[in-house]
């Protein structure tokens, strides 16, 4: 359903911009165009984005009239979705069909007054809704659907996992139950929109966008949200002008180094940006996003993978000595290009199939690779997730690390150049090895417990399921110590700036309301 969804807008987007150049005849023909092939990376950063600057937060009472609600709020626009979500309260999110109506909804929005604090006058996308009367109003509100944001409890789905037919079967189960939902996506997408308003009233051209796995396709509810900030949007700076006698230049404050700016900068804009990356991590987001659309087994394959370590202690939402996801998603990638034949092809193949657009060089790096989807041809590799998951453990519980480097671009292991334990080459920045904090120690838990789990994946499920132990997925992933972590009551209201952070909380955390266990990221 999703997916149907996602294509109608496409279509619709098209359909209204031919209708805009007026060209008769064609509506048809470019809605065939675009609902056949997949999106780029660029049009679904941009089209999300945009949907997000059309869209409000607003904090409401559990018990609100829905209808009541809409239709109250429909007098400013068009709503064109609308979801609520629960996190430190109720909230709505309420997607516009124009941006105008935003300033509308501003218009008559007043301002709270406190007994003993005092308001900062920031008006931001960011709302309460409050009864005017609520004992009388009470009796025609009832509880809305909320929309789940975190984690699914263990019980459950240990118990899914067991019904299920093959181990196919239940990395698709983990799938559907971990990757982000339409919902947390435009929730992801609406924090960097409510962001770039704050950064905004600094650096009027700035944007910001995420990155890494919110939006590469392997986001696991309860992922961090990487943020990029640039500050004028790619550099378009205006040329200068070449003739008459003077230059003109801004004035500016000085600091001795980029770093001391940068944090001068964040500084300013606050806290709220959890994570600041280089202009490479919006590549390898790309380029993770190709891989993730390529084949559904991709998917797949590295959120069980990604859930299996997570459930090993294997990686942490602590930085340290551990294995990363990033690095994790590599190696996945990695094994599935050595595949016979391949799953998908090496980076240095997804570069002769770019073009002219596709040129990007970062830093002095080529960071060129097509972004055109549909120019890659698939494999023709037809084997089950059931036999992937197996070999994937068996490959690297068997790997040389102590020789050989893995690298994504050649889709080759390659000599180490240095002695890291766990050499993966950057595959934009060549020198760099993305896997440098993994000590010894972390390598051998991932290497012996890769062993561990392509023994017990080779058990037969006939028979574990008949002596009532577990098979598949299930049998590799260890019961959970509890993790009720529920970060405690917050207020309810609060500035803005504790808005938008509960926000990215509710984002990343995995608080079970109910104090089960769950998966965390
Ligand atoms: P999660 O664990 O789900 O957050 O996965 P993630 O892919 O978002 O990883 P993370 O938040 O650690 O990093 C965000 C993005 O930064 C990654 O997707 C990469 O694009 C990039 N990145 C992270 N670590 C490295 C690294 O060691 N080297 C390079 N070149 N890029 C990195
Ligand atoms: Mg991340």
């Amino acid at each position: 359903l999703r997916i149907r969804e996602a294509r109608l807008s496409s279509t619709e987007a098209a359909v209204a911009a031919l209708r805009e150049q007026q060209v008769p005849g064609t509506e048809e023909a470019a809605a065939t165009e675009i609902s056949t092939r997949k999106k780029t990376f660029s049009e679904v950063l941009a089209e999300r984005l945009e949907q997000a600057q059309r869209t409000v937060l607003i904090n409401c009472p559990s018990k609100i009239n829905e209808k009541k609600f809409l239709k109250y709020l429909s007098s400013h626009g068009n709503i064109k979705n609308h979801f609520f979500y629960e996190s430190y309260g109720t909230y709505a999110v309420v997607e516009f069909s124009e941006k105008d109506s935003i300033a509308s909804l501003q218009d008559v929005t007043g301002t709270p007054q406190f007994k003993d604090e005092c308001p900062v006058p920031f008006k931001s996308r960011i709302f309460t809704l409050t009864l005017k009367n609520p004992a009388s109003q009470a009796s025609e509100h009832t509880p809305v659907h909320r929309h789940k944001l975190t984690t699914v409890p263990l019980g459950g789905l240990i118990k899914k996992l067991r019904d299920a037919d093959s181990v196919s079967d239940q990395l698709h189960i983990l799938t559907e139950e971990y990757q982000l939902t339409e919902e947390n996506t435009k929730l992801r997408f609406l924090t960097c929109s409510l962001i770039q308003d704050i950064a905004g009233a600094y650096f009027p051209a700035c944007t910001v966008k995420p990155f890494g796995s919110s939006v590469n396709t392997f986001g696991k509810l309860g992922c961090d949200l990487d943020m990029f900030l640039d500050l004028d949007d790619g550099g378009k700076s205006t040329t200068r002008r070449k003739t008459g006698p003077f230059n003109l230049d801004y004035q500016m404050k000085r600091v001795p180094s980029e770093r001391i700016a940068t944090q001068r900068i964040l500084s300013v804009i606050g806290e709220f940006i959890d994570n600041f990356g280089p202009g490479i991590a919006m590549r390898s987001s790309e380029l993770l996003y190709i891989y993730g659309s390529l084949d559904p087994r991709v998917r797949a394959l590295v959120l069980g993978v990604r859930c299996w370590a997570r459930a090993h202690g294997i990686t942490s939402s602590i930085p340290g000595s551990w294995i990363t996801n990033f690095s994790l998603t590599m190696m996945v990638l990695f094994f599935l290009q050595k595949k016979n034949p391949p799953i998908v092809p090496t980076l240095d193949h997804l570069k002769e199939l770019s073009d002219v657009q596709d040129k990007h060089v970062i830093e002095g790096h080529d960071c060129s690779f097509v972004s055109n989807l549909n120019k890659i041809k698939p494999t023709g590799n037809t084997q089950s997730l059931d036999v992937l998951l197996g070999d994937f453990f068996e490959y690297f519980g068997n790997f040389a690390f102590n020789k050989y480097s893995l690298n994504i671009r050649k889709g080759k292991e390659q000599n180490k150049p240095e002695s890291s334990p766990l050499h993966i080459q950057n595959p934009f920045e060549p020198s760099l090895n993305i896997s440098r904090n993994v000590n010894a120690t972390q390598l051998e838990r991932f290497i012996s417990l890769a062993r561990e789990s392509a023994w017990l994946l080779q058990q037969d499920k006939g028979l574990s399921s008949s002596n009532g132990q577990l098979w598949g997925m299930a049998a590799i992933l260890p019961e959970l110590t509890a993790n009720s972590a529920s970060k405690g009551t917050k207020k309810k209201r609060g500035t803005t700036s504790d808005r938008l952070k509960g926000l990215l909380d509710s984002l990343k955390t995995n608080n079970s309301t109910n104090g089960k266990k769950t998966f965390c990221t």
